[in-house]
């Protein structure tokens, strides 16, 4: 390996912490009349300083497949972490997963108050949008609104707030407290949506950055789609496996929760035998790419093998 994997997660990571930083100042932009201090310690809170910063690794290096130098994927990178660490301000409140713990440290609403918290991810939410529309995005308006229509549709209502719902439903909490027994294909659609489609997308916004064919994006489409679901089985595995310490946040929830997942539907050996099979299909799907894509591939196995 010409390659260290640990090296490229690193560099993807600083860009994109810079470029939060950058994003989160205090200075209102053109357009803002001002900042509220402690919004902006809020959304800092729960964006800077910590988290792999995976999605945003995946959209520098599949850009990178296509000759895009980081800098030129950055912002891009940066504009779908926003929505990930949205995604997890959220789903952390008492009204959904009530959990203390992030990132090895406490949740928003722990930190601040629930209201702050709710207006952080809004926060961060807006602030993803407002990212993609910018130039440094990309200089082609018209890559500028595909990002936008991708990042929208993966994150809406068929992607991940779709997937929290289906998940919230899952545990029954809406119909009588005795959670749902559902099928393997419908915790695979619940899962597609609610972690999948976000880092489907990441390799999508490469795609796009970098000009990919139509047989090039699906490829990597195949790719995202396949990691995406590793990565939520590993979760679980996770969950059920790791510690607190590893992982920055409490286990053993999920089966308190009673939440669907392929680990409580499957049991844990035929989990791991799916995850290794889904590593294989998403190396697989990166042929077209020879080489090249063997960075994308690595990635695949890190994020089955994970402690955090
Ligand atoms: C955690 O995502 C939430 C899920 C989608 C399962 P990550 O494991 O990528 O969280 P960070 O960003 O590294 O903290
Ligand atoms: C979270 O899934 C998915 C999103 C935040 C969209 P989980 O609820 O399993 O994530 P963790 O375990 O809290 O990180
Ligand atoms: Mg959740
Ligand atoms: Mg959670
Ligand atoms: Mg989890």
């Amino acid at each position: 390996m010409t390659f260290s994997l640990k090296d490229r997660l690193d560099a993807s990571a600083a860009a994109t912490e810079a470029r939060l930083a950058l994003a989160l100042a205090d200075a209102a932009l053109p357009g803002e009349r001002l900042r509220p201090e402690r919004l902006m310690a809020a959304m800092r809170h729960g964006a800077l300083g910590g988290g792999k910063r995976l999605r945003p690794f995946l959209v520098i290096e599949s850009a990178a497949l296509f000759g895009i130098p980081a800098d030129q994927a950055v912002t891009a990178a940066t504009a779908i972490e926003c929505i990930h660490c949205y995604s997890l301000v959220h789903d952390d409140l008492p009204a959904m997963d009530d959990d203390d713990l992030r990132r090895g440290r406490p949740t928003v609403h722990r930190a601040f108050d629930e209201a702050t918290a709710i207006l952080a991810g809004d926060g961060l939410l807006t602030l993803a949008f407002d990212l993609l529309a910018g130039e440094d995005a990309h200089p082609d308006p018209a890559v500028r609104i595909a990002l936008v229509r991708a990042l929208a549709r993966a994150s809406g209502i068929g992607g991940m707030v779709g997937g929290q719902m289906l998940d919230l439903a899952a545990e029954g909490r809406f119909s009588g407290g005795t959670p749902l027994a559902l099928a393997e294909d419908a915790i695979r659609d619940l899962q597609a949506m609610k972690t999948g489609a976000l880092l489907a997308v990441s390799v999508e916004a490469g795609a796009l950055l970098g000009g990919a064919t139509a047989d090039e994006r699906a490829a990597l489409l195949a790719y995202g789609r396949a990691l995406g679901a590793a990565f939520q089985i590993a979760d679980d595995i996770l969950d059920v496996e790791g510690t607190a310490e590893e992982v920055g946040k409490k286990v053993g929830k999920d089966a308190a929760a009673g939440k669907a997942t392929l680990v409580s539907r499957l049991g844990l050996p035929a989990a791991r035998t799916l995850l290794d099979r889904l590593v294989a299909d998403a190396s697989a799907a990166l042929a077209p790419f020879g080489a090249r894509g063997a960075v994308l591939a690595e990635a695949a196995l890190f994020v089955a093998n994970r402690r955090n």
